[in-house]
């Protein structure tokens, strides 16, 4: 059975109920997933209502409604279908729209999983879209939403693009006139709101020396061009506003610099998803940036503001998300310098920290994807950081490179046997990965761990370093 196929099946369960409830993760995927089915299905009549949780675990597991709705499992539950089996939850009972690795468990619940359906670079979005088109082909404005959570899960970050079904979604809405898809823009961060040399700075894939993490470098760059960068009223321009004469003039610059430092320019350029109907200057505009703006909103613990927005709230729960979001960006930053500054404890395979109780456990996992730029990229990095609502709890997040995978690592695995072994659960993927563990076995844990990914370079006899 293909993708589509299972979407079809899916499709038709939820369509079949007299009501439905939406568990979602509350992660960017999570929210632009539940958006899309809580659209489809009110579109379709079919009561529903949503739930949202950050884990699916044996706690929040008493967040799922006791009640005879039928309950889809979005983002989450392919890895957690014991839970779902332990609480009794049988297969008529159930549905899951997931992309994490699927772990049976005996019981045979109805899935639409593009993961086990070979599809690495799909998120939990793209499959809720296909669902959504199922239940009926006019759906396709949700394509925007499901390249929201496919940008925002780093579905198009290794390609410098979407590929697959999820490439395919975004030419769909793109067809419809939903999404425009600029084939080849500046792979930066922050092209529709940043200034354009706060956007050069604040990037470091690629890394160019003297502009990569150097504001007043990236100033002095573009000053040299001689391209007005703010406007008649003194406003920095931000990269979408430039000509195309003038972006071309910053990008072969940008190039020639690159070349000149003997870095390659292939992760100069990539596809970008732009919204043409969001107002400009606005994080809305694009995929990567809305993204973030819904991850704010979830790691702040209000996915239901994320929702509104996806749902076309442009009043309160706008101006409440931008705020969310300023005060997102800074605690990632904060987190940054606090890993930078302390430093992390290196073993032979991996590098750790433990931040305490200084952060919350819901930014961890970005924080070390940033953090591990400025380090050994080549050590995969975990962070710890204690669980608020259960202090015996540890909450672990662990990030790699694309590189890393390549050559074999799966923090995923890593991640679930060791945290299995002492009473703990996780999951996640390959480059990303996430547990919690009892406290008291930390150390236990990471050495563990360590082990397991010096196996993982050892199989395919590359030494990490
Ligand atoms: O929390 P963090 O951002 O580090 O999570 C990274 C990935 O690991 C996500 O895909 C998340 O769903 C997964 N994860 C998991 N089990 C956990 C924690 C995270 O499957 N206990």
């Amino acid at each position: 059975m293909s993708l589509r196929d299972d979407a079809r099946g899916v499709a038709r369960e939820v369509t079949a109920h007299h009501e439905v409830t939406v568990i979602s993760h509350i992660d960017a995927d999570g929210i632009a997933s539940e958006a899309i089915l809580s659209q489809a299905l009110a579109r379709a009549g079919v009561p529903h209502k949503s739930v949202f949780v950050r884990q699916l675990e044996p706690l929040t597991m008493r967040q799922v409604p006791a009640d005879d709705s039928l309950k889809v499992f979005c983002d989450l539950g392919a890895g957690q279908q014991n839970l779902l089996a332990e609480r009794g939850l049988e297969p008529h009972e159930v549905v899951i729209i997931d992309h994490h690795v699927s772990q049976p468990c005996g019981k045979d619940y109805l899935q639409a999983n593009s993961l086990s359906s070979g599809f690495s670079k799909m998120s939990a979005a793209g499959v809720a879209y296909l669902v959504a088109c199922a239940i009926d082909s006019a759906n396709t404005d949700l394509s925007r939403l499901a390249v929201v959570g496919n940008v925002g899960d780093m579905m198009a970050r290794e390609d410098c693009g979407l590929v697959g079904p999820a490439r395919e979604i975004a030419v769909e809405g793109a067809e419809a006139g939903w999404i425009e898809i600029v084939p080849r823009n500046l792979n930066f961060y922050g092209i529709s709101t940043r200034p354009l040399h706060v956007c050069l700075a604040y990037n470091d894939d690629p890394f160019i020396p003297g502009i990569s993490n150097n504001t007043a470098g990236a100033l002095r760059f573009l000053q040299r061009l001689g391209i007005e960068l703010q406007t008649p009223a003194k406003r920095w321009r931000v990269w979408e506003e430039f000509s195309q004469e003038e972006r071309r003039l910053v990008a072969s610059s940008l190039a020639q610099q690159l070349i000149a430092c003997r870095e390659p320019t292939d992760r100069l350029f990539s596809k970008s998803y732009l919204f043409p109907g969001e107002p400009e200057r606005t994080p809305l505009r694009n995929a990567q940036e809305f993204a973030t703006l819904l991850n704010a909103c979830g790691r702040w613990t209000r996915p239901r503001v994320g929702s509104a927005i996806c749902r076309g709230d442009r009043g309160e729960a706008f101006r409440e998300a931008e705020h969310m979001l300023s005060n997102h960006r800074a605690v990632i930053r904060e987190l940054l310098e606090y890993i930078l500054d302390t430093g992390v404890r290196e073993l032979s395979h991996i590098q750790y920290i433990h931040v305490g109780d200084r952060f919350p456990d819901t930014i961890v996992g970005i924080g070390a994807g940033m953090a591990l730029s400025r380090l050994n990229m080549d050590k995969p990095i975990l962070v710890m950081v204690v669980q608020p609502e259960d202090t015996s709890l540890t909450k672990v997040s662990m990030r790699t490179t694309e590189r890393a995978v390549s050559r074999g690592i799966d923090l995923q695995q890593a991640l679930m046997v060791a945290s299995s072994e002492i009473g703990g659960a996780g999951g996640g993927h390959r480059i990303a990965a996430g547990a919690s563990i009892p406290r008291e076995s930390e150390v236990q844990f990471v050495e563990r761990v360590n082990q397991l990914i010096g196996e993982q370079f050892a199989r395919t006899g590359q030494g990490n370093c």
